[in-house]
């Protein structure tokens, strides 16, 4: 037997259709908190994820955009790996679930089910969108509820009564596309018969230990009760996905694809390590030792993880997720996260504003291995980080380390009254957190270990000893030494949380925490640098610039990640009470004549390109188009408010008549329209409706 255990661990794919939010940030944030923490164990843990790019939503944006589905793909996984590298998430490999390694991986799956002869195919009616040319997804079709009336409910399942049908059941269906009344039209779907493998899921779901006895009993009783549905593993052209190779025109549902996803890009990255997938998912074809797999998931997709991914495996003989690990969802300040709000967090925002590392620290205080929701209550969050990770933890070190600048850690560590043992006694316990996931646990042993620490050092009052004589200074020294010791063994059991912070302190005494056991000894006779700040306090202006930019930032449509079936609702509400101030502040102009007016010559434009002007602090380069070849430079003062990659595609509004200002960076032939004033902290591009397309003339 190895000593060491092969841990496969993924989050689950996030869809190339939005940026990353905080909320998703609560799985990826614990995922590489398990994985972190696996590894400094001593355990081969690899963490892997990918974009998950198929499926109507996809599709629709990228038409929206005008632009295709792989340049949408390609830009949005630029975005999401800067992200998570903002918040210090590292996979071992990012892949791509439209890869041809995923495409072959699927086919193989595909055929073991046909072998199995577990497809069938029938005749389904499903809402048409005439004007769009597509069958519509779930979550493009809004009515009534066929149980209850209730209005504006998507075509899956009713809000306020829990009623579940068809999209076809809708009284009243609109699509959300274009507004139009759908048809009902037929067309052949391949389903899935998942019912011969009830009593596989029924032992698997209830007796593997893979899940949460929570789970289970959901599962039981909600699926397992009763024969399993047929599930309908594929769409209808025009869609955006692998077509199914012994069935054209049909293509594979975007779901059946995103889990194989998994093993595609374990192919990829054992592929660069000269092995294969199947050292991680084909126990039975390999001479490696047995490998775990843990999948991190939200509790939204758990009959996806917990049904029909295991029945896939099964069929396909491949190894059987060892854990399902599923978390809630995010509230913002005990609420869903809302635009309208202005709570709806992009984990860019906060990388704008806040040190990754606070948020990491507070969700692992929230996250106990278990299903419920957390809350990300931002006054909390704000006392939280600056009482635990300032006030306690950093505090260690910054009161004491400067005294050890001339002399280094003390030659033996010294007596600290058993508080060294102590805090090394806890470190089973604190492990043993972490393996059940229940970081909050973890957390709260370690900040008990700072208490007594902290009350070490104001027992011992090493300020006083330094204002005295020589006769003092080996005390000195021995008080900071231990006090220094303490802090590094409660960063050395931080560090799956705080990795940065693992960095400065390896830095401070010269010796890099790769191993959980450095909690075990404190260190002798080191010299130590010069200290530097390790972290900062938060402050509430802070938050209120996160808040403002979310604010902004509403406004504009690419904030969130749709999902085929967990749509994401906006959320009918009063009207606002809109401030006196922009008017106050800034009259309205003399009155101008129409023919005044006219001539301005205002028009629609697409953005066909957006970059940087490094040199400019304020300024976006864009490259817009009229219509046709008609491409115009405009250097425009948003660089703030707006990301290149997210203007890419989008309609705008300028003065096209507007004479060519020569600036340092270039010629600008154009301006664009937008808004802004008192009471603002953004600047607002203006959008056209839909349907307007460039060239058109605006009055
Ligand atoms: O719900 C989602 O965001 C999906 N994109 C998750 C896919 S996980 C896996 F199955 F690929
Ligand atoms: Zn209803």
């Amino acid at each position: 037997m190895p000593k060491t255990r092969r841990i496969l661990i993924t989050s689950a794919l996030p869809y190339a259709n939005g940026h990353i939010h905080l909320g998703h940030l609560v799985e990826y944030i614990q995922t590489d908190i398990f994985a972190r923490f696996q590894r400094l164990r001593g355990n081969q843990a690899v963490y892997l994820c990918a974009d998950d790019t198929h499926g109507t939503a996809i599709m629709i944006r990228a038409q929206t955009e005008g632009r295709t589905e792989h340049d949408l793909i390609a830009s949005m996984r630029d975005a999401h790996l800067a992200d998570f590298e903002g918040f210090d998430i590292t996979f071992d490999h990012y892949g791509s679930t439209d890869s041809e390694e995923n495409r072959s991986l699927c086919s193989h799956i595909w055929q073991s089910l046909r072998k199995h002869d577990l497809i069938v195919q029938r005749e389904v009616s499903q809402l048409f969108d005439l004007k769009a040319g597509i069958f519509l997804a779930d979550r493009f079709v809004q009515g009534s509820c066929p149980r209850c009336h209730a209005p504006d409910q998507y075509g899956d399942s009713c809000e306020t009564c829990g009623a579940t049908y068809s999209p076809a059941e809708l009284i009243n269906p609109v699509s959300t596309l274009s507004g139009t009344t759908p048809e009902i039209r037929k067309a052949e779907h391949l389903f899935v018969t998942l019912e011969s493998l009830r009593p596989f899921l029924t032992k698997w779901t209830q007796e593997s230990g893979s899940l949460d006895p929570k789970i289970s009993n959901y599962l039981a009783g909600h699926f397992l009760n009763e024969p399993l549905r047929d599930w309908d593993i594929s769409r209808p052209s025009p869609y955006f996905g692998f077509e199914i190779p012994d069935a054209p025109g049909h293509y594979w549902y975007v779901w059946f694809d995103a889990p194989i996803g998994y093993i595609a890009t374990t192919e990829q990255w054992a592929t660069k390590h000269g092995g294969s997938f199947a050292d991680w998912w084909c126990s039975g074809d390999t001479n490696q030792p047995n490998a775990e797999i843990h999948h991190f998931i939200g509790k939204d997709i758990t009959y996806f993880h917990t049904l029909f991914w295991p029945a896939m495996l099964k069929i396909a003989d491949m190894n059987l997720p060892t854990k399902v690990r599923v978390h809630g969802f995010l509230t913002v300040n005990g609420q869903k996260m809302s635009k309208s709000r202005g709570t709806f967090l992009l984990a860019r925002t906060y990388l704008d504003h806040l040190n990754p590392a606070a948020l990491r620290y507070y969700y692992a205080t929230k996250l106990s291995g278990g299903i419920d929701d957390i809350d990300l209550n931002l006054e909390e969050f704000t006392t939280k980080v600056n009482t635990d990770l300032i006030g306690k933890l950093v505090n260690l070190a910054s009161r004491t380390a400067r005294w050890l600048k001339k002399t280094g850690l003390s030659s033996s560590y010294p007596n600290d009254g058993g508080l060294f043992a102590k805090a090394a006694t806890d470190g089973e316990a604190i492990a043993a957190a972490y393996e059940s996931c229940d970081f909050a646990r973890a957390m709260r042993i370690i900040m008990q270990a700072a208490d007594r620490a902290n009350q070490y050092v104001d027992n011992e009052q090493p300020w006083k000893l330094a204002k005295q004589g020589p006769q003092e200074q080996q005390r000195l020294q021995d008080v900071a030494s231990v006090s220094l010791n303490l802090f590094r063994q409660l960063v050395v059991y931080l560090t799956p949380v705080l990795p940065k912070l693992a960095d400065d302190v390896a830095e401070l005494v010269g010796d890099p925490i790769t191993d959980w056991q450095q909690s075990q000894t404190p260190l002798e006779n080191l010299p130590v640098a010069t200290f530097r700040p390790l972290m900062q306090r938060i402050e509430s202006s802070q938050i209120d610039a996160i808040l403002a930019d979310s604010n902004a930032l509403s406004s504009t449509p690419q904030g969130s990640t749709v999902s085929e079936t967990s749509p994401i609702k906006s959320e009918p509400g009063a009207l606002p009470e809109d401030s006196t101030e922009p008017l106050e502040s800034d009259a309205l102009a003399e009155t101008c004549t129409i023919d005044d007016f006219a001539k301005v010559d205002l028009r629609v434009a697409r953005v066909v390109n957006a970059e940087e002007v490094p040199e400019a602090r304020k300024l976006l380069k864009l490259t817009v188009s009229l219509g046709g070849d008609d491409r115009r430079t405009i250097f425009a003062g948003i660089k703030k408010f707006h990301r290149p990659e997210d203007l890419h595609g989008r309609l705008v509004v300028i003065v096209a008549n507007l004479a060519p200002r020569q600036m340092k960076f270039g010629l600008s032939e154009g301006m664009v329209v937008a808004a802004s004033g008192a009471g603002a902290d953004g600047v607002y591009l203006l959008s056209p409706d839909s349907g307007a397309m460039p060239g058109m003339r605006l009055g």
